[in-house]
């Protein structure tokens, strides 16, 4: 008989949005609710760039979470060029910095003070890799005369390939991966190499922006691919390879800013985003590679250990999920899976 109920080691998030103010306490009950841990990402509209600013966010997340709950967050450092070396170390020696966060200027949502080529920070990140903290990479280059659907692979070749080369020992994420490339480099990378994978990109193709109709809500950088990446990545996430992890890139967003002119990229999965990995891996014949990928492959990249408690999953016929969050400046769509959920998540305590 097909498996009904799952119990695994609680999972961690290791890559979200959780922004600040109102949007940060309407969506963090979300991920806590669930997740022991979570790689807070550092671009708010004033990046995180200094160890000072990390630990101010991180009282601001202390003091949004929900009562009674253990959930940590974990910060990082938004990568400039003109960033303190010494300052970063001391950040990543003293644990409030968990990992760094490349951008490529221009690439997606306040990215504007990124990075405009990797050469440029090559002193920081020989610094990174003497300390051994890990990078982050948001893997797209932003060249106007490179399509949108091609920027990672154009990432690889000119960009990631060679780092991965100049730099052997340097621990790397390759963030969001969305390409049969991508997958390809992260499996036969040497050195210590990693990637996440979004629920949206296991679940949705290209296609879904274009359902009908222009389809904002679909719309999240690096952008959804054809349906053979999509392939890959569902490949590889379940495989069982400890290279590839979860990392939801819960991205929240105001309706009324991604329905318009010029509409924001981010998919907000938090609530669903634990029931739809399950669902995929379900699909796939996979359930018994599930606990890896959510719960053990982040922890031992990053050297850290697996979370205590442990958390339920049940599988249902059309599982019912809000398909909005209220907060006190306007909704926020949930990514739901296209064909309904047939998963829910509870955390045992
Ligand atoms: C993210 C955001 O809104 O901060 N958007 C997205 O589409 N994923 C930024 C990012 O991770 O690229
Ligand atoms: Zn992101």
């Amino acid at each position: 008989m097909a498996v009904e109920t799952l119990t695994i080691t609680r999972p961690d998030d290791w890559h979200l949005h959780l922004r600040d103010d109102a949007m940060l306490a309407a969506v963090l009950p979300a991920t806590a609710e669930i997740f022991g841990r979570a790689m807070v990402m550092p671009n708010l509209k004033v990046p995180v760039t200094t160890a000072r600013a990390a630990a101010d966010y991180r009282a601001r997340i202390h003091k949004a979470t929900p009562p009674g709950s253990n959930f940590k967050p974990l910060m990082t450092c938004y990568l400039t060029e003109s960033l303190d070396p010494a300052d970063l170390a001391a950040g990543y020696r003293d644990g409030l910095f968990s990992a760094a966060k490349y951008y490529p200027a221009g690439a997606t949502t306040n990215s504007a003070a990124g990075v405009t080529g990797m050469r440029r920070i090559y002193r920081l990140l020989d610094l990174l890799q003497s300390i051994g903290m890990p990078i982050l990479i948001h893997g797209e280059v932003v060249d106007k005369d490179v399509d949108v659907f091609d920027r990672e692979a154009v990432f690889i070749e000119r960009v990631l390939g060679p780092l991965r080369l100049d730099l052997p020992a340097l621990k790397i994420v390759f963030e969001h991966v969305t390409t049969a490339e991508g997958v390809d480099f992260v499996e036969s990378a040497s050195g210590p190499t990693a990637a996440t994978i979004t629920p949206h990109h296991l679940m949705i193709n290209r296609n879904a922006m274009f359902d009908g109709g222009l389809r904002p809500h679909a719309y999240c950088l690096p952008v959804l691919k054809r349906e053979r990446h999509r392939r890959a990545l569902r490949a590889a996430a379940t495989s069982g390879n400890p290279r590839f992890f979860i990392g939801t890139d819960s991205a929240p967003h105001l309706r009324n800013l991604k329905e318009h002119d010029c509409g924001c990229a981010g998919i907000f999965n938090a609530p669903t985003a634990l029931g739809c990995y399950a669902q995929v891996f379900d699909e796939e014949n996979r359930l018994e590679n599930l606990e890896g990928f959510t719960s053990h492959h982040g922890p031992a990249f990053y050297s850290l250990p697996v979370n205590e408690s442990r958390v339920v999953l049940t599988r249902a016929v059309d599982v019912q999920c809000p398909q909005e969050l209220s907060t006190s400046m306007g909704t926020v769509r949930v990514f739901l899976p296209p064909g309904g959920m047939s998963w829910r998540a509870r955390l045992l305590i």
